[in-house]
Order: C-alpha cells, then structure tokens, then sequence
C-alpha cells in the first residue's frame, strides 16, 4: 500500500524515522514528506535512505504524473502525520495549503492518522482541543499522545506516541492488523467514526468529595478513568462532548471539561449540562453520604460525623430528562452483581445501567481495565469481557448509539423545530421514556 508519512517540526521528529522503516518494513510504499520546521529537527537524507520514494522538496517541484500534492493525495492509501504539531493541527483544521504536507492533507480522500506531540499546556489549550475535536469530527483517527518526558526536561502528556503505537493503528486503518490497546481510532474506532456526529453527549466522571473541615474529606476509590474514557471516545465517535469531572485526570482532547469537587457541585453542573444532551452517562461514583454539617474551621480531636445522604443526580436527571435522550447509569457492586444490577436499573429509570463487580481481578476501580455488564430496560444484558476501558466505553456507546433515535433533538430552538413537535406530540400522547 502507499503511505505519504507527514512530518511536522517537533522534536519527536525523530522518532519518525523509526516510522518509516516499519511501514517499509511491513512491505509498503512510503513517501516521507517534511515541513520546513522538520528538516531544522531531521535531516532529509535519513529519510531518503530508508523510504521507498524520495522525500519531495516541496509544493512546487513537479512530480512524475503530476502535481505534487495532488498526486501523493491521491495516490495515498493511507496518510500518517507524524509527530503532528499545534501548528499543523491547526492548518489542517481551518482546511489551509500553504505548504506541500497540508495541501496533500486536503488532496486526499484515503484515512489520516494524525499523532500529535507538543507541551502539556499546549494539548490542553481549548484551541487545540477543539482543532483535535473538528479533526475527529471528519473522520481523522487520532493517535493520542502519552505522558513522559517532553522537550526541555519537563513531564506531561504530549509526548508522541511511541513508533510502535503509531505504525499499529496505521496498520489498523489499512485493515491490516488489530487496534493497538490505547490507540482508539482504528479499527474498530474506524467503522464507528461518525456514529456521534452532531449529538451532544454528557458524562460524568471520578468520585466525589465531602467536606468534613477544610482539610478532610469523605470519598471513594474511583478513579474516573472509565468515565473520562467515555468522554473521548464520544468525541472520537463526533459528539460534542461536556465532562463534569471530580476526577484530577487530565482533560481529553477536544471535549468541555468542567471540574467540580462535591456531589452538590456534580448535580447542579450535570443539571446545567444535561438539559440539552442526547446522551447522559453518569459514570461518577458519586459519595453516597456527606456531613450533616461541614466545619469551616479544621477539626481538632475526634469528630461526632453525622451523615446525611446526597442527591441522586441520576434520579433527577431522569426525572427530568427531555423525550428521546438516552441515559445510561452506573454500578458498581461486590456481591449479588446482576440482581442489585437489575433492581438499580428499574429504580433509576434509566435506559442501560452498566454493572462491575468491582471485587473481580482487573476490573472497576482504579484500574486500566474492565469488564462491565450492560444490561438495558428493554430486557438485554451483553456481557463485555475484560479489556481496556476505552474499549469498554466504545461497548457502552455502541448499546446507546443502538437507542438513539435518528435526527439530533431539539435544542430549544422554539415551537416549530423537529425535535419541539417530537417532543409536543409526545406529551400529547402521555409518553414518556
Ligand atoms: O445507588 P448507586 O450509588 O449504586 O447508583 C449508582 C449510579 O447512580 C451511578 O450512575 C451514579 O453516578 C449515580 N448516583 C447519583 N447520585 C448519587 C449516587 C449515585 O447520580 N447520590
């Protein structure tokens, strides 16, 4: 297959020519092309030693058949952005061509797979977020980068993906091989790229924190890995995705992150949120108790704790949820799993309550992986074998994407929109889900 392997300029450059030798290795076609700011980090003649073709100088040197860009666009089975700056990601998103990369970008209609690398601050920066959330939104499977040691000494994510990673989930895109674990566009991600498009999802995530004094609180083991998961890959599925997050995890790329600490805090932020979605997973483990009262100053000696039990954010939001939007709640359970599963779910009234037995080995809190059971209101149970808590949140999405009603919901635009007539007929009818 032909590949054209873009290079932005980062100093992960480097690691792009171990790139090129395993996608020429693996047997393929590879045209490296370089931006300007990647040859100042790597030299064009490494590539040209170890590419199939050679590194094109440019925009405007004529190509054997043709222009250059068009002619890699469109002879590319695949194009791999590696490492993939702010810069580029930018560019690529706002649909500019001022250099031979970028053009090549939009003459293509074959996959990209894009790997971005830069400083923590700078994948965190809602610009970038949203250039790596229009990207998904297109299609362009994200290679997300990984924590470590980035340029000038300092620790973060951003750092690119190893070669590895990267060659695997081209690999994947080609169909040539299975979804590297922690890749998430491809190939599976492939086939469900879209599937979200134009719906706004809302999740919950971590546990929540109860203030005893200034200094203490009452929480839980969560992590919010399982629900921050499911934050990106709604938003590698299309959705524009709000996280109401008690978790300190970072924020995923290209989705709205609000932080907040308490159950309190949760419920008005998720009340806020909710109103709109089509999609609401509450993923939190919410405290199920705080303090009757919270001191203000610290506490000395042993307190007499009196609780008190928290809104439940889930019975309210359905409670209160519009026609048509899919709610999905949460439980994590040690004994009886299915039968507290199933009672949990009428009581609710949710459309899919996703259960772990948390006591099993390398599944529910804390950990990388899962292995849930997803039963619906309509009677189904699937059960999901343990695997990572990306491909457990794509299983959760797949059993909402299957009751999502066709067309987005109507978003408060007035009387007269699809989704307020939907929504007017139903109430005539006494429906409610
Ligand atoms: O009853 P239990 O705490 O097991 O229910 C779990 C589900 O209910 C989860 O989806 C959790 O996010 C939600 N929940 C809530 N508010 C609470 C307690 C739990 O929304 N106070």
């Amino acid at each position: 297959m032909r590949i054209v392997l873009g290079v932005s300029g980062g100093v992960s450059a480097f690691k792009a020519v171990e790139v090129c030798r395993r996608l020429v290795d693996a047997g393929h076609r590879v045209t490296p092309v370089l931006t300007d700011a990647a040859r100042r980090f790597v030299g064009v003649a490494t590539f040209s030693a170890l590419a199939s073709d050679p590194v094109p100088s440019g925009l405007w040197e004529p190509l054997e058949g043709g222009i250059a860009h068009t002619r890699l666009g469109q002879a590319a089975d695949a194009v791999v952005v590696a490492p993939a700056t702010a810069d580029l990601l930018a560019r690529y998103a706002a649909g500019l061509a001022d250099d031979l990369l970028t053009a090549t970008l939009l003459a293509t209609s074959a996959p990209v797979v894009v790997c971005p690398a830069m400083h923590t601050e700078m994948w965190e920066h809602p610009a970038v977020a949203e250039n790596v959330a229009t990207l998904r939104s297109r299609g362009v499977h994200v290679v997300p980068p990984e924590s470590g040691r980035l340029a000038g000494g300092d620790e973060g994510t951003g750092r690119m993906a190893e070669p590895e990673t990267i060659v695997a989930a081209v690999l994947a895109v080609l169909g040539s091989g299975p979804a590297p674990a922690g890749t998430h566009d491809a190939p599976s991600g492939a086939a469900r790229t879209g599937d979200l498009s134009g719906r706004e999802v809302v999740v919950s995530a971590g546990g929540t924190r109860e203030a005893i004094d200034p200094v203490r609180v009452i929480t839980n083991r969560s992590s919010g890995k399982q629900g921050h998961a499911i934050a990106e890959a709604a938003a590698a599925r299309g959705a524009r995705v709000t996280l109401v997050t008690a978790s300190g995890l970072p924020a995923p790329a290209g989705v709205h992150t609000v932080r907040v600490e308490s159950a309190a805090e949760m419920a008005a932020a998720m009340a806020s949120a909710a109103s709109d979605a089509d999609v609401v997973v509450m993923a939190a483990a919410v405290a199920d108790w705080r303090p009757k009262v919270s001191a203000l100053q610290k506490v000395h000696g042993v307190p007499e704790l009196v609780l008190e039990p928290t809104p439940d954010i889930l019975a309210g939001l359905a409670a209160s949820r519009r026609p048509g939007q899919v709610l999905v709640g949460f439980a994590a359970e040690t004994e009886d799993v299915i039968e507290r599963a199933k009672r949990k779910l009428e009581q609710k009234g949710v459309d899919l309550l996703v259960v772990n037995d948390v006591s099993a080995p390398g599944a529910g809190f804390e950990h990388d992986t899962n292995e849930v059971t997803i039963l619906g209101a309509d009677g189904t149970s699937t059960l999901v074998p343990l695997g990572s808590k990306r491909q457990v949140a794509d299983s959760v999405l797949d059993a909402v994407v299957a009751r999502l009603r066709p067309g987005t919901l109507d978003r408060g635009s007035g009387p007269g929109t699809p989704g307020a007539e939907e929504r007017a007929g139903q109430a005539r009818r006494g429906e409610s889900r």
